[in-house]
């Protein structure tokens, strides 16, 4: 490590005029870092490259860095690492910003130095130096930290093969979900992608490289998958695969009662007496207020034509409902199966359904398409100035027994008299069982089986994002006052109380592995936990 530091000026007056939480901030300290990174070229002071390490996608909070490093491997970033905990005099925080597509700024790191990991590029498969390479015997695939889940799918697919469980959008980066959790539709059946890995590199904040899984440096292991990103950094996770399906059969179908909808919903995720699963490989949901219906069936991703809408409209006003529920779900299928065979199966299983007669929507992609799905919403909501906006989003865990009582308040109640509604209203039952709960990642408390993954992803686009803060609170104070015992996902907090109740039972252990891999808390500091 360089013995000898470079002292870099923090840009204290462009951080007064950026942080939106700023005024009266003293004038930081000059920030300690090793010599060479800086005289590499590696270590930047200059706006253009700290102003776009400020924000994130949520737009709603911006936090300026002193500095922000562009590594060539991993081997920098544990340099700067090693100099973060060895600094003389005061320590400088570091975050590690995957593709800054947090909504509150758990990416940032105001006055400290932001990682940024994609500079870590993307060598040709299996060159040396490689950042994602498939297994010999095509049973995992190693990938970068840095690296897009897009690209990881693209590498594994070459292979034949395709990691098994996903985020709705491919765009972020396989650290940042790991840090998270990682849900989706497949969740229910191979638990989130952190049940999904078999073993990471991380660097810890001592700024030692460890390579932990279940079987060796478990508490490592444990700690970050799910850790905000607390306890190091993500330089290589090994990641299950399974063979890559060809297509899949994609439907739609409505409902108009709640009820009936989460009884269907329910029963696609369970498994079979025999304990095999049934034919869908993919199960979510969505909820349409009334008012906004033929809007938000518009923008479900082109998935129903203008007459398809006509009919749900005149649906929903037939039964006089003030929210419209639809499952998607996926059969996935290979290249070997005949499509009459697909036709049956997904006739069959359709069969067992309650949706309204007639209401059943169905599409036939290619697996990438269908995985990417997310990705051509965004191209559209760019072109129309719709997608660089404030994102006050809300994602709670809630119990299956009160999912009922949540549509009643929230659904039926609170977002009927919502303005407008921008963006997608998500909602799924997974089983807590594909849950490890030794990772840091929380889940509901209690016995209970099922829960829903509830996703309110809500777009500022008509400057109201202080009225959807509010509307936020008003959800969270009704689950308060109603008992139920939800817990937020991808959330921010901002005072110490919050973050031990969020952590329940596993507030302690919390700590304990803070103060083993990051003593000196420089690590994710927009995530709030410790600083
Ligand atoms: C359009 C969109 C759709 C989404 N859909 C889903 C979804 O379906 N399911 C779901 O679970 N989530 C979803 N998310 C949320 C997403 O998983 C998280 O916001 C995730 O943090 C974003 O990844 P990122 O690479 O941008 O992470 P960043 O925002 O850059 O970082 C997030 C946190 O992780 C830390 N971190 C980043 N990289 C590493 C690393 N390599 N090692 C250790 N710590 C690290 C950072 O310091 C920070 O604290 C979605 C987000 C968006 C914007
Ligand atoms: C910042 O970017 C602008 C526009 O691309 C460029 O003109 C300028 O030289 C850059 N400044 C630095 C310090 O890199
Ligand atoms: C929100 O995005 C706009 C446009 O990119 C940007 O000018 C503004 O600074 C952002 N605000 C925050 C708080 O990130
Ligand atoms: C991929 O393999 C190459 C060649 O063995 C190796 O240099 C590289 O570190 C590997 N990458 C990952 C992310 O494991
Ligand atoms: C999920 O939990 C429910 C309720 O206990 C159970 O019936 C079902 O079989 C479980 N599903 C899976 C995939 O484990
Ligand atoms: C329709 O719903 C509204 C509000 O929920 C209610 O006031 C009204 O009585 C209902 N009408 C019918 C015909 O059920
Ligand atoms: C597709 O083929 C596989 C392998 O033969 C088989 O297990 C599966 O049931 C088939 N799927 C359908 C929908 O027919």
């Amino acid at each position: 490590m360089a013995a000898i530091y470079l002292l870099i000026a923090a840009l204290i007056v462009s951080s007064h005029a950026l942080a939106t939480h700023g005024g009266g901030v003293p004038a930081a300290p000059p920030l300690p870092v090793p010599g060479d990174l800086a005289a590499s070229g590696k270590l930047r002071t200059d706006p253009n490259a700290t102003v776009p390490a400020s924000m994130d996608f949520g737009n709603i909070t911006a936090a300026l860095p002193a500095a922000v490093l562009f590594p060539d491997s991993p081997g920098d970033v544990a340099e700067l690492l090693r100099a973060a905990y060895s600094a003389p005099g005061r320590p400088f925080t570091v975050s590690f910003r995957g593709r800054g597509h947090s909504t509150m700024g758990q990416a940032l790191a105001a006055d400290g130095v932001v990682v940024n990991m994609q500079s870590m590029g993307t060598p040709p498969p299996s060159a040396v130096g490689a950042r994602i390479n498939v297994s010999a015997d095509g049973a995992y695939v190693d990938a970068g930290g840095e690296q897009l889940w897009i690209d990881v799918l693209r590498a594994a697919l070459a292979r034949g093969v395709a990691p098994r469980s996903w985020t709705d959008y491919l765009h972020l980066t396989v650290g940042g979900t790991l840090s998270n959790a990682g849900v989706s539709g497949q969740t229910y059946r191979h638990g989130p992608q952190i049940s999904n890995v078999l073993e990471l590199d991380v660097i810890t904040g001592h700024g030692e490289m460890v390579t932990c899984s279940k079987a060796v440096n478990s508490d490592l292991f444990d700690a970050v998958l799910g850790g905000l990103g607390q306890f190091g950094v993500i330089t290589r996770a090994r990641i299950a695969v399974e063979p890559a399906p060809a297509r899949a059969r994609w439907v739609r179908l409505v409902y108009t009662d709640f009820a009936v909808f989460s009884a269907d919903q329910e029963r696609l995720v369970a498994a079979r007496p025999d304990g095999s699963h049934g034919p869908w490989s993919y199960v979510e949901g969505a909820v349409y207020v009334s008012r906004g219906l033929a809007v938000a069936l518009k923008s479900a991703g082109g998935f129903f034509s203008d007459a398809d809408v006509a009919r749900v409209v005149a649906l929903a006003a037939a039964r006089n409902a003030t929210a419209v529920y639809s499952i998607e779900a996926t059969l996935n299928y290979y290249a070997g199966n005949a499509s009459s065979a697909v036709d049956a199966a997904v006739a069959a299983a359709l069969g067992e359904l309650h949706f309204e007669p007639g209401f059943s929507f169905s599409r036939d992609v290619t697996y990438v398409e269908f995985l990417d799905r997310v990705y051509g919403e965004e191209v559209t909501l760019d072109k129309a100035g719709l997608w660089r906006v404030p994102h006050p989003w809300l994602n709670l865990f809630v119990p299956g027994s009160r999912i009922a009582d949540f549509d009643r308040g929230v659904f039926k109640g609170i977002l009927q008299t919502a303005t407008d509604i921008a963006g997608p209203l998500i909602i799924y039952p997974v089983n807590k069982s594909k849950w490890d709960a030794a990772m840091s990642a929380v889940t509901p408390e209690g016995e209970e089986e099922v829960f829903y993954v509830v996703s309110l992803l809500f777009s500022a686009v008509a400057n109201d994002v202080a009225a959807l803060e509010a509307q936020n609170r008003r959800i969270l104070r009704f689950c308060d006052l109603a008992g139920i015992g939800y817990k937020a996902y991808l959330a921010h907090y901002a005072s110490r109380g919050d973050w031990v109740r969020h952590f329940g039972a596993k507030w302690d252990r919390f700590v304990e592995r803070k103060d083993k891999y990051d003593p000196k808390k420089l690590l994710s500091p927009g995530q709030d936990i410790f600083n």
